[in-house]
């Protein structure tokens, strides 16, 4: 199926970002503010207002708002909101400052205690507090920039689905700096809307993102990014022995797909010997919805497999994110896309399915789906000889046992598994190492294939699975595991910048970690 034009397969509906700027003082902000937010801290002796060269206020002006928020009880306790309206901020006749209609206090806590993370959802809150608006001035600025714009685009993003009345967000925000700085502007708004992309991804319903549409939006988003983009039909996936992506697929009527997307810049070559760029593969689940199969899932909460894409969606809009932010590095994605539906062509409990490089798999479980696709995909992916391969996907229920909604479960080889969790606990996604106990790999083991789904025990399961995939990993590949099975997508109440539903996780992981991989260059190449 190749003749799918872009018109017939777009997202229904995609959710908004504001207009994000950086000023240097008063003299650059047009127009009046709708609300200008500052950050308040809790000091020994109660609240306390930032000082700083971001500062646009007078000291008449910073006497006057603390008299305020005081007088009304703020304190600077982390996650306080506190409104007052903009007529306390009047200014001299000849200040440049724009008309306020509101300010908005976000506390921070204690200033001593502040972390990158702690601005970017403060910022998120206070976006998600303001709720609607054409102009936001805001000095959260004050320790980190970046972290200021990240956290306020990223809790204005707005999913209205396919309601008749769109919600309606923040237009521009303009976050104050000493200097202003375009790039970083730039970077921010790259980031942003990669973490929106796969938002948005993930946001829509099984019925609008099935594996051929998916597969079609993911080539024109690749395109447009000047990335080269291969996808396999279920014919040619059946043909070149893709018998974990088939198998998943067969019980639909959407049939799977196998999409590559690359990004070589300039410096690497299609052979790794003679790239002087580190190579990096990427691996991302894509089941677009996930009931089960024959091994069918109870009725509640199903609605929510429509995140089931969840690690291939991080796994595309990062790796276009690196393609614009020009990462020095070699980066091939490897998607696997296809439907779990249970149907008289199913596959049932006890088939074998042979995978992609030759191993097999006894399926005990076919709502153990998720390891048979991205067995296939990263056997492929290995084919290439990554030096590094990032795999993630939306893959136990134990994942969250273990660790709960917000924090993903990273396994792997040990080095690169305690790299990759550092960065993601400093881009605030908060990942954390698990090990793979050998015992678990010996409860994978089949009487009748290679390896069997699913473990007799229900002890481990996120483990279970990481040993699993890691059968499908070739010696000398550094690779990492994460299982974002909650940490994709919120069903609970929206916090800091995070929505609900689809979150972005592990989108600013991946940036982080292929930035990191580049930045260090290509691996020695193991002793033989
Ligand atoms: N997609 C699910 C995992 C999942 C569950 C993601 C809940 C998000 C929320 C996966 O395919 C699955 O069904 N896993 C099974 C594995 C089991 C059969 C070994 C699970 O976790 O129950
Ligand atoms: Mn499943
Ligand atoms: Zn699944």
């Amino acid at each position: 199926m190749t003749e799918g034009t872009s018109a017939r397969f777009q997202l229904a509906s995609t959710g908004t970002l504001p207009t994000l700027q950086v000023a240097s003082g008063w003299q650059q902000v047009e127009g009046k503010i709708d609300t200008f937010v500052v950050p308040v801290f809790e000091g020994e002796n109660g609240l306390e207002l930032a000082g700083g060269s971001a500062s646009v206020l007078t000291s008449q002006q910073e006497i006057e708002l603390w008299k305020w928020l005081t007088s009304v009880g703020a304190q600077g306790s982390a996650g306080e909101m506190t409104d007052l309206p903009g007529e306390i901020l009047r200014s001299d006749d000849d200040s440049a400052q724009p008309e306020i209609t509101k300010i908005l206090a976000v506390g921070l806590g204690d200033v001593e205690e502040l972390s990158d993370d702690d601005v970017r959802q403060a910022a998120g809150s206070a976006s998600r507090h303001i709720g609607k608006a054409d102009t936001v001035v805001s000095s959260l600025s004050i320790f980190n920039t970046e972290a200021a714009l990240l956290g306020h685009a990223l809790g204005a993003y707005a999913y209205s689905g396919q309601k008749s009345e769109a919600k309606q967000t923040i237009g521009t925000v303009i976050v104050l700096d000493t200097e202003e700085s375009s790039e970083l502007v730039e970077r921010v708004n790259i980031i942003a809307e990669a973490v929106a992309f796969a938002r948005d991804l993930v946001n829509a319903p099984a019925n609008d993102l099935y594996p051929q549409a998916y597969a079609e939006i993911i080539r024109d988003a690749s395109t447009e990014a000047g990335l080269e983009v291969e996808v396999l039909d279920e014919n040619e996936l059946r043909e070149q022995g893709f018998g974990g992506i088939v198998g998943v697929g067969q019980g639909s009527q959407n049939p799977p797909r196998l999409v590559r997307v690359t990004y070589s810049p300039a410096g690497s070559s299609k052979t790794s010997e003679s790239s002087d760029l580190p190579e990096i593969a990427l691996v991302g689940k894509g089941v677009t919805f996930d009931t089960g199969g024959i091994s069918l899932k109870p009725g509640a909460k199903m609605w929510d497999m429509i995140m089931d894409m969840g690690g291939s969606a991080a796994v595309i809009a990062a790796l276009i994110a690196a393609s614009k932010l020009q990462v020095k590095a070699k980066i091939t994605a490897t998607i696997p896309i296809a439907e779990n539906m249970p149907s008289a062509t199913a596959i049932r409990p006890g088939d074998i399915l042979r995978h992609y490089g030759g191993l097999t798999t006894e399926v005990l479980n076919t709502d153990a789906e998720g390891r048979l696709i991205l067995a296939d995909a990263i056997a492929r992916a290995c084919e290439d000889e990554p030096d590094y391969l990032i795999e993630t996907a939306t893959l136990t229920g134990a994942q969250m046992v273990a660790l709960g909604n917000r924090t993903p479960g990273i396994m792997g080889s040990a080095a690169f598994r305690d790299k990759v969790t550092v960065l993601s606990q400093s881009v605030g996604e908060n990942g954390w190492p698990m090990p793979l106990p050998r015992e678990l790999d010996d409860a994978i083991k089949s009487d009748v294939a290679d390896l069997r789904n699913i473990s007799e025990s229900r002890w481990g399961g996120m483990s279970v699975a990481g040993h699993y995939l890691s059968h499908f990993v070739s010696d000398g590949v550094q690779w990492v595991h994460m299982d974002i099975a909650g940490p994709a997508y919120n069903t609970g109440a929206p916090y800091g910048y995070t929505p609900k539903r689809a979150t972005g996780v592990p989108v600013r992981t991946i940036i982080a970690v292929v930035e990191a991989l580049a930045k260090e260059g290509k691996p020695a190449a193991p002793e033989a």
